[in-house]
């Protein structure tokens, strides 16, 4: 059984993309049956590439972005998608917002599986630039929620 992620922030050319980067390379390393997407949850940049300074910030650590292109979130997300994880607590606040009343998804924040401190939001490197101190976030985050969905049991793919 895959597992199906779905990252979402506000845009889609940051954030988001970046996490769907990390954890589609982590999980290929690790050899773990996920599939991974993003979304925003405005449709400012549709159909965009990730944003330059956050493609170079991630391709510097060896993580190519390049392929990935904007899209906002949609209620077929809510059955597409076994879990769902936002970047930060507005995003979470507007996609539970589009739930449908019969979906049972979980809506997640991202950033308390990071070991970094207690953020619950991944600040948007957008309006901060710090798109290194973003990726030190989402690499420990998805290091953390791996690490979470593995002991739960929800991956099939040996160690
Ligand atoms: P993201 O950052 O949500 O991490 O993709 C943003 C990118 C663009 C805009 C806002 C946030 N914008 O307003 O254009």
């Amino acid at each position: 059984m895959s597992i199906k992620i779905l990252l979402v922030c506000l845009g889609n050319i940051c954030r988001s993309p970046a996490a769907e980067g990390i954890v589609r390379d982590l999980c290929a390393a690790k050899g773990l049956d996920i599939a991974t997407d993003s979304a925003g949850t405005a449709r400012y940049h549709l159909g965009k590439s990730p944003y330059g300074p956050m493609q170079e910030a991630a391709k510097a650590r060896g993580i190519d972005i390049s392929d990935l292109r904007a899209r906002q979130v949609c209620l077929d997300d809510f059955l597409r998608f076994d879990l769902i994880v936002a970047m930060d607590r507005e995003n979470l606040s507007d996609i539970e917002d589009l739930r449908p009343s019969e979906s049972m998804t979980p809506v997640v924040l991202f950033a308390p599986y990071a070991d970094i401190g207690a953020e619950h939001d991944v600040p948007d490197p957008y309006y901060t630039r710090d798109f290194e101190g973003c990726m030190d976030i989402l690499q420990s985050a998805a290091q953390g929620l791996i690490k979470e969905l593995r002991t739960g049991g929800m991956f099939s793919a040996p160690d």
